[in-house]
This record gives structure tokens, C-alpha cells and sequence, in this order.
């Protein structure tokens, strides 16, 4: 029998589980997708993170449809986060978008939809200059349409988020960004919270992943200090990483497309990180991103 993963209540009144699994890889690593996801709802997650950009909708819709079929879950236990990318945030384009998600995702529904950056191209990848609130009266509309149980945003700055959050009739229930024992974010953390906006961490692993290099700043995967309390838990130092941020009320979605990785990942939820533990993590903070995004520096509203 498995673990009942933990989950936070969100404003918009539906409750999402505080791990998911990350669904983004490279292209040519797409077909790797679907089997993630038959391995990550048989070990338990019952959240997944998808976007459009990530083009592979599909893989992720193979995946959920093949255990729904298996009977090991239903629809209503899947918690699915879809986000609308930065060529599409014209208001009319919202809806159709988000219905053209649903199709590669084979559902009816997604439990959260999100704004995946605050600012916008056109067609020919120019500054589409389209104010992030225009985008947001049309989230809510597809909340409306029965589309999307919940909304919300990904990138934000603070004060994007205070801007929004006074324009919205339906609050942003989620936001959506980096968060790592190397960026640990305690500011923008701080302020969603104030809002009772639940902050989701990607690249939860930061420089624990093995696919990241610290460029000299590799400490945290060789620290001996980290590597006494993977001892002191009986856990991986990965699994120090993640503990710590869902101590910290943050919501976490590590990526694997490794049966073990994903299990590993997952098994989060049978210690405690004692409060001078959780400052040792903490102090690892490099204040470094993993995605600074900065092809899209140029643009209007670029948030970092
Ligand atoms: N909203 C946004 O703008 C945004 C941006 C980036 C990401 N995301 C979302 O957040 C998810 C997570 O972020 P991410 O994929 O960039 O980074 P991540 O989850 O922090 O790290 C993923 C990398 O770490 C490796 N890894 C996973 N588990 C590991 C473990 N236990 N030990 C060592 N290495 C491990 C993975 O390789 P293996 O697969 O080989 O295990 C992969 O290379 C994404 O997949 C996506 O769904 C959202």
C-alpha cells in the first residue's frame, strides 16, 4: 500500500499534492516522457507538471491515460498542471490554447493552468508588449469554462505578483519558480505566502542534479558536512534537498526519467529535518539560477 502523498489546501478551495513530477527534458529525450510518467504515479506522485513548451503533452497524456486504464488511479486523484507559453497570451488565445493542451493531454480538464513567464512574443518572436493582467482576465475565464480548476503563474517577480494580485478577481492560487538549497529564495517565499499563494520550486535539485555543474561551485554534492546528515537521516543527499524545501511549505516538482531516481525523489515523507539541519541546507544558498533566461532578457516584463 502506498504512502497518501501530503497536500496544501489552495485559495482557489482544491488541494494540491506538495510533490509532482517535472516533466521537462530535452527533445530528443521526449519518448523517455510517458514511461516517466507510468513510473512516477506507480510510485506514488499524484501530481504532474507539464507545459506546453515542453512538446511533449502527449507522452504525458499516454502516460496518465495507461494507469487511469490500469485502474490504479482515477482522473479525480491526478492533480495536472498545464502552462500557457509566452506566443499565446492574447486573450483569445487562451482559451483555444488550453483546449489544444487538453487534447494531447486527453483530459477534460487540468487542475492548474499557469502563466508561464510574465511577458510575450508574437508570431515572428518579437516583443508582443501584451500586459500580463489582459492575459490573466482570460486564465480566469477558462476557470470559468470549467477548463481549469485553478490558476496561476510561474516567473513572477514581487512586484509583478502585487500587481496582479490586486487586478485579479480570482487570485493567482500558485506561483510557480526556482527554489533550491543553492537559490533558496526566502524573499519571494516570504511574499507568496503573504498572499496565500502556495510557491512551487522547479529545479528543486539546483546544483544537487547530476546534470548541473556549478561551474566551480559544486560544494554542495561533495560537502562532507551534507553528506554526515544524508548519513545522520539515512537518506540521499537529494532527498535533503527536497525534505528541506517541503519543510519549508514549499511545493516541489524534481524531474527524473530514472525508475530509481523517480522512487528515490518521492521518498520524502518518513523523517524530520531537525531545525539546526535545516539551517546547515539553508546555507548552502548561492543565490545562483539554473535558468536565468537570458534569451528572453530583452523583452518587456522580463521578471529577474
Ligand atoms: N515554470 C518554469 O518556467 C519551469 C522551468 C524549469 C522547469 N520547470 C518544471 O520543473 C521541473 C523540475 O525542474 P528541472 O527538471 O529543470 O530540474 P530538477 O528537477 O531540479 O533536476 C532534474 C535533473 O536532475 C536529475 N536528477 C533527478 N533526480 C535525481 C537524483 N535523485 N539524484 C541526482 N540527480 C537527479 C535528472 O536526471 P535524470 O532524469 O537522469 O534522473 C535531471 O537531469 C521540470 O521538469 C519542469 O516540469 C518549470
Amino acid at each position: 500500500m502506498l504512502a497518501k502523498v501530503p497536500t496544501v489546501k489552495l485559495s482557489s478551495g482544491y488541494k494540491m499534492p506538495i510533490i509532482g513530477l517535472g516533466t521537462y527534458v530535452p527533445n530528443e529525450k521526449c519518448h523517455e516522457v510517458q514511461q516517466a510518467v507510468k513510473w512516477g504515479i506507480e510510485a506514488g506522485y499524484r501530481h504532474i507538471d507539464t507545459a506546453m513548451v515542453y512538446r511533449n503533452e502527449g507522452q504525458v497524456g499516454e502516460g496518465i491515460a495507461s494507469k487511469i486504464k490500469d485502474g490504479l488511479v482515477t482522473r479525480e486523484e491526478l492533480f495536472i498542471t498545464a502552462k500557457l507559453w509566452i506566443d499565446k497570451h492574447a486573450e483569445n488565445d487562451v482559451p483555444y490554447t488550453l483546449k489544444q493542451s487538453l487534447f494531447y493531454l486527453k483530459l477534460t480538464y487540468v487542475d492548474l493552468y499557469l502563466i508561464n513567464w510574465p511577458f510575450s512574443v508574437d508570431d515572428c518572436q518579437e516583443d508582443a508588449g501584451i500586459d500580463y493582467i489582459d492575459t490573466w482576465r482570460a486564465m480566469e475565464n477558462v476557470v470559468k469554462l470549467g477548463l481549469a480548476r485553478s490558476i496561476g503563474v510561474s516567473n513572477f517577480n514581487k512586484e509583478q505578483l502585487e500587481r496582479l494580485y490586486t487586478a485579479a478577481e480570482i487570485k493567482p492560487a500558485v506561483c510557480q519558480f526556482e527554489i533550491s538549497p543553492t537559490l533558496t529564495q526566502h524573499d519571494l517565499v516570504n511574499y507568496c505566502k503573504q498572499l496565500s499563494i502556495v510557491p512551487v520550486a522547479y529545479c528543486p535539485l539546483g546544483l544537487l542534479s547530476n546534470s548541473r555543474k556549478g561551474k566551480g561551485k559544486d560544494l554542495i554534492k561533495t560537502d562532507p558536512k551534507l553528506g554526515e546528515l544524508a548519513q545522520k537521516y539515512g537518506k540521499s543527499r537529494v532527498q535533503i534537498g527536497l525534505r528541506y524545501l517541503i519543510q519549508r511549505d514549499i511545493t516541489v516538482i524534481p524531474k527524473s526519467t530514472n525508475k530509481l531516481r523517480i522512487q528515490e525523489n518521492f521518498n520524502l515523507f518518513d523523517f524530520e529535518l531537525a531545525k539546526e539541519d535545516m539551517d546547515i541546507v539553508d546555507s548552502y544558498n548561492l543565490n545562483l539560477r539554473c535558468l536565468p533566461g537570458r534569451g528572453f532578457s530583452n523583452l518587456k516584463n522580463f521578471p529577474f
